[in-house]
């Protein structure tokens, strides 16, 4: 199970203490002051002479605990693949980070054949094959159950993979005289891997899969000790969170780049009234009302910030955001603008794609961009 953000709500400690009763946590870039790791970076799970390797990535997120720190992933990988490349069959990672973040990994090390991601903003996600890594996950909060079957072959590879390709990379940094670039390969495959290489004849199969969502509908009883826990640990995370908020006095923290969408105003009234009429302008006011406004699952999509940082909740610097970033603001739709009003040019046109980055499927499960837009869309002048 591998370290996410939302598991460190109400600090190290919990984790700790669930680890050392055998929760089977792990985290490759989790690191305390001292730059040891918390938890276990990875595990193997040895089945029948048939290794496979898990890693854990914790998504990078703003944190005011000084008790631990997340590295990029850049800085950890590396070392870790080369250490369980040459003993395992098969890699696989398990990653909080978003899905951009997981292609880029998937690029840079055909070693892991399968990512298993945790965007939450994704739900089930159907395999995508990027290079030689699988990358695939399933809706947030237990709503799925994701089946992921495999049919294994003797060479590391799956069937659709642009297996030459992959087969001389992987030999590159198999044969790397660089020390800090070599990345060893199971002897198991090796001698496959250069036959590959070295003949023009047919390729042996790769690796085959199927994959299944099975929904845990609510035909399921819940169970009342899981439901307990789970509003015991809500509250003490929204208690945690208030204190958080209210440990820090300079509240008029803005989110780098935004301007604010006070700003606006002087020289866009109309929009400006018009943008108050709608449900965005009350975003904030909405989880207040649900006394929600603590809950980190929430704010990112009822507030003005970057949500292209690479920051999967936002972190806490969202407990403490200036009342006018409070609101889904002008520039959530319009981009940050900074200089604009020196060069009114927008850097943004607006599409579906704006707008389903919180219009996500979990959310607004009938969210049709066309009929939509029509009453949010600003009048001219
Ligand atoms: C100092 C004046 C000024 C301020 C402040 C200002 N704008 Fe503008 N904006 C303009 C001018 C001038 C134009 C171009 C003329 C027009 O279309 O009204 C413009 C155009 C726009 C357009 C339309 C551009 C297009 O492609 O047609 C958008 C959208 C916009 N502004 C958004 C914003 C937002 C959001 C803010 C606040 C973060 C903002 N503006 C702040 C002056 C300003
Ligand atoms: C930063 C997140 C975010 C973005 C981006 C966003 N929305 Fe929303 N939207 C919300 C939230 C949150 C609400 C609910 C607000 C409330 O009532 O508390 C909402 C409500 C709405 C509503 C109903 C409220 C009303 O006034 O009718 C419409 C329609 C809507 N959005 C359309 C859009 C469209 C179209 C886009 C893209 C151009 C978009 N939204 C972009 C978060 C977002
Ligand atoms: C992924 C983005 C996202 C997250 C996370 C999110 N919301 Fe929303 N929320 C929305 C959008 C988008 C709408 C508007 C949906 C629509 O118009 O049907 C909305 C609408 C709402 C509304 C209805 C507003 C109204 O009166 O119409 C409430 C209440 C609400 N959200 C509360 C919450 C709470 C509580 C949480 C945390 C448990 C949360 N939201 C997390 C995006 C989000
Ligand atoms: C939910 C998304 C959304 C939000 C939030 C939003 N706008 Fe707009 N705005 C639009 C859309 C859609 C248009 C239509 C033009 C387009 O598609 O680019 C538009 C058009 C504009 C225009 C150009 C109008 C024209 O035709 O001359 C200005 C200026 C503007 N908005 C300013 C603002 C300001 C200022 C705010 C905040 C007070 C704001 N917008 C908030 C979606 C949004």
């Amino acid at each position: 199970m591998a370290v996410g953000p939302h598991d460190l709500s109400t600090g190290i400690e919990p984790l700790i203490e669930s680890s050392l009763k055998g929760v089977p946590w792990i985290s490759a870039n989790m690191r305390d002051p001292q730059n040891k790791p918390l938890v276990s970076p990875w595990r193997i799970v040895e089945n029948e002479n048939f290794n496979t390797g898990i890693i854990g990535l914790t998504a990078l997120h703003e944190t005011k605990d000084s008790n631990y720190r997340i590295l990029p992933w850049q800085e950890v990988l590396p070392d870790i693949i080369r250490s369980l490349s040459p003993v395992c069959d098969f890699l696989i990672l398990l990653s909080n980070m978003t899905e951009s973040t997981n292609k880029e990994i998937a690029s840079r090390f055909p070693h892991i054949q399968l990512i298993i991601g945790a965007d939450s903003r994704l739900g089930n996600k159907v395999p995508l094959l990027v290079n030689n890594t699988v990358i695939t996950q399933t809706h947030t909060r237990g709503k799925y159950f994701g089946r992921f079957q495999i049919e294994w072959n003797e060479i590391p590879l799956w069937d659709e993979a642009n297996k030459r390709e992959v087969v001389k990379n992987l030999l590159i940094d198999a044969e790397s005289q660089n020390a800090t670039e070599r990345i060893p390969i199971n002897d198991r495959y090796l001698e496959q891997l250069i036959n590959i290489d070295n003949s023009p004849e047919a390729i042996p199969a790769g690796g085959m899969y199927s994959y299944r969502f099975i929904p845990l509908n609510n035909a399921i009883p819940e169970d009342p000790v899981a439901v307990s826990v789970l509003n015991d640990m809500q509250k003490k995370i929204r208690s945690q969170n208030r204190k958080t908020a209210a440990g820090i006095t300079d509240k008029k923290q803005k989110v780098q780049a935004f301007a604010g969408s006070g700003s606006c105003v002087e020289c866009h009234q109309a929009q400006t009234e018009f943008w108050k009429s709608t449900g965005h302008a009350i975003a904030y006011d909405t989880l207040v009302i649900k006394q929600q406004q603590y809950n980190l699952n929430c704010l990112s999509c009822h507030v003005t910030w970057d949500l292209d940082s690479g920051l999967e909740s936002g972190g806490t610097n969202l407990l403490t955001l200036a009342p006018v970033m409070q609101s889904v603001g002008c520039e959530m739709c319009h981009g940050p603008l900074p200089q604009h009003p020196e060069g009114p040019n927008t850097p943004y046109t607006i599409s579906a794609d704006t707008c389903i980055r919180c219009h996500t499927k979990e959310m607004d499960d009938t969210f049709n961009f066309q009929e939509r837009v029509r009453k949010i869309q600003c009048p001219g002048n």
